[in-house]
């Protein structure tokens, strides 16, 4: 974020206090703040006794005898799988819906907690009839669909661990996540519908394994886009016979409460993504509480939404396990916000009566776009609450979709929280908290964070510096997969016992933090989190390219966008004109990473600007990227360069 979208967030006024009918009937309220304050761990006990079904009750809430190893609940049994759905059904719910499908072709389906049940009981019969068990790894790489869900709680009832990849990540992607994880089986689609048409996921899989991947023994696809795939007989299963076979019943078992749940790959400062590893009792404990007061759901009326995919961490904690966990009604959306028409949102909101939604501000500024004449042909007045997660929200679109999809009247919680922290950090409580558009505002009851200068002290009220979290949290990550180093390096070396998110954060004078984005070389497209090192490493993967360089520049829509500056390999210039060139490497990133990380503009360029030491300076770049007269080059080892390389493209 530029230093002058900070200067107007810090100057933002606006207060919203929450009506006095909303606060009598809220979930949240401000002794939960107080409870925790007094006793942090006792908190914590009490929400993971109350909100979950243990198979054997815990007796020690934390072990932090090994930082930063915690063990959380550890003495105690659990299955992650009986909590978000068998009880629901024991305690007289199971006609409840709870997924609302809806595809985009405009196909739908409604299916009850009994309904879901039963085919994850099917669904882990399978799956344990494939060899799998606790402790294996198993990957997904699926649309938006019910299979998905279903098939990340059969791992889950198993004790096996589920590595989900994002349905837009590409096969040497997935290849790469399948290989650290060393998973045993794929679970995919045949295909799934996106803007219209249906994308082979299939082939990407069949892709994976013919470059690598060779821990796989079997493809399980699911049967959705009815598109012709190529098969491997004796490899490739089909979802739909074995589950026509399968046995109906199946026990859940209780696994420790650190049993792994799942690994989510995320980008970080190198080339190489960091498999973020969760565990069970923890985990479903926080996701369950943030999801209850966050959104202040109440499962016999709301419905909910949240528009995540389940390759993000948000699709695992806020589509699967905190509402299921909580035994929401929620409708899942298979395909994008404007197929076949812009209004499609707000269309599914008005069809399922939608209380309860949560996106992403990149999506808000894009409707804002567009114009409040969409959203405004449709019936939005059951939403309650709206959330925001992903990245900064501005102001603006804060007040926007409060106004807009709001009608005035809807608490907004900003949500900040990583994949790292497994579910929210930092939120404002609708009914109790009053709000303040642009600021994440608070740390959740029984969560500390701080906000530090460059020394490790606090840096007091109406400064900037860097976001911790304190104290360790029920849903913290454990570790990364294979790499227990990496984990100690990345986030508990900056700062002695504390956690380093990676973020910059301002306290206001009220205490609020205010986001301020990433510090590292860190983007953020469209909520989305991607890693300079890993561009740069696909782009240096092409045969034009000897050198290259990403930065993330601000964008209106996206909050960021990846812009590449690239020197040619000497013998390849002239070869090719900067146009194709450009075209070529944009289409190689998406071939290599996925579209998500498809540069926006790639620059090519004689030189890069760089230190005395070496390092590229990518604050000059991402001011040449976003038009802005380069900043102080006192340190650069050619001071030419930039003049030569701002020229280059004007
Ligand atoms: C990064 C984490 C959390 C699920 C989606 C992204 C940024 C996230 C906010 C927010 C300001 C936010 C941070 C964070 N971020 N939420 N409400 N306000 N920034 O998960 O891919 O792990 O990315 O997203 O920079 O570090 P992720």
């Amino acid at each position: 974020m530029s230093s002058t979208s900070i200067d107007s967030l810090l100057h933002e006024n606006r207060r919203f206090a929450p009506e006095p009918a909303f606060t009598a009937q809220a979930n949240a309220t401000a002794e939960l703040y107080e409870e925790a304050k007094a006793d942090r761990l006792r908190f914590w006990a009490r929400q993971a006794s109350e909100l979950l079904s243990w198979h054997t009750p815990f007796t020690q809430t934390l072990d932090w005898s090994n930082p930063p190893f915690a063990r959380w609940f550890h003495d105690g049994r659990i299955n992650v799988a009986y909590n978000c759905l068998d009880r629901h059904v024991e305690a007289g719910n199971g006609d409840r819906v709870a997924l609302y499908f809806e595809g985009e072709p405009g196909d739908s389906r409604a299916i009850t907690y009994a309904e879901l049940t039963a085919e994850v009981k099917k669904a882990a019969n399978v799956l344990a009839g494939l060899g799998i068990g606790q402790g294996d790894r198993v990957a997904l790489y699926m649309p938006m669909i019910p299979e998905a869900v279903i098939a990340m709680l059969a791992i889950a009832r198993l004790g096996a661990i589920h590595s989900v990849v994002f349905g837009g990540f590409a096969a040497e992607s997935l290849r790469a996540r399948i290989d650290d994880a060393e998973a045993k089986l794929v679970i995919t689609a045949d295909g799934g519908y996106r803007k219209g048409t249906v994308f082979n996921l299939k082939n990407a899989v069949d892709a994976a394994l013919a470059s690598g991947a060779e821990s796989i023994q079997n493809v399980l696809v699911v049967r959705r886009g009815e598109n012709e795939v190529d098969w491997s007989e004796g490899r490739d299963l089909w979802w739909h016979e074995l589950m026509a076979e399968a046995e109906p019943e199946h026990e859940a078992e209780g696994f420790e409460a650190e049993n792994p749940l799942f690994i989510l790959y995320t980008s970080g400062t190198t080339g190489k993504p960091k498999g973020i590893l969760h565990t069970s009792g923890g985990y479903l404990t926080q996701a369950a509480f943030t999801h209850k007061n966050v959104f202040d759901l109440k499962p016999e009326s709301d419905v909910y939404w949240c528009t995540a995919d389940v390759g993000w961490i948000t699709g695992h904690s806020y589509v699967v396990y905190g509402p299921l966990a909580n035994g929401a009604t929620q409708v899942i959306y298979e395909g994008t916000p404007d197929t076949p028409h812009p209004g499609r949102w707000w269309e599914i909101i008005e069809k399922y009566g939608v209380t309860l939604f949560y996106t992403a501000p990149t999506a808000i500024r894009s409707f804002m776009k567009i114009g409040r004449e969409v959203p405004n042909q449709y019936n939005l007045a059951t939403l309650r609450v709206l959330g925001s997660v992903g990245e900064p929200i501005n102001p603006e679109a804060w007040v926007w979709y409060r106004q807009v999809i709001g009608g005035g009247r809807t608490p907004i919680v900003d949500t900040w929280w990583q994949t790292e922290t497994g579910a929210m950090m930092i939120s404002a409580l609708p009914g109790v908290t009053t709000a303040k558009p642009g600021s994440a505002q608070v740390p959740l009851p029984g969560i500390s964070v701080d906000v530090l200068d460059e020394q490790g002290a606090h840096v007091g009220k109406e400064a900037g510096g860097l976001l911790v979290v304190t104290e360790p949290w029920p849903s913290m990550l454990r570790g990364i997969w294979g790499d227990d180093q990496r984990f100690v390096d990345t986030y508990w070396s900056a700062f002695e016992g504390k956690y380093f998110a990676g973020d910059g954060a301002h306290l206001d004078e009220d205490g609020d933090v205010w986001l301020l984005g990433r510090v590292d070389d860190v983007m953020n497209v469209s909520g989305h989190r991607l890693s300079t090192m890993e561009i740069e490493s696909a782009l240096v993967s092409h045969e034009l390219v000897a050198e290259a360089a990403v930065v993330g520049a601000n964008d209106e829509t996206t909050g960021q966008a990846v812009v590449a500056f690239v020197i040619l390999r000497q013998r390849m210039v002239g070869s090719v004109t900067d146009e194709e060139a450009e075209a070529q490497l944009r289409a190689h990133v998406a071939e290599q990473i996925g579209a998500i990380a498809r540069p926006r503009k790639v620059f090519i360029v004689a030189e890069l600007p760089k230190t005395r030491s070496g390092k590229i300076m990518r604050r000059l770049l991402r001011d040449i990227a976003e038009g802005r007269e380069v900043g102080d080059t006192t340190t650069l080892t050619d001071t030419n360069v930039v003049a030569s390389i701002s020229a280059s493209f004007r």
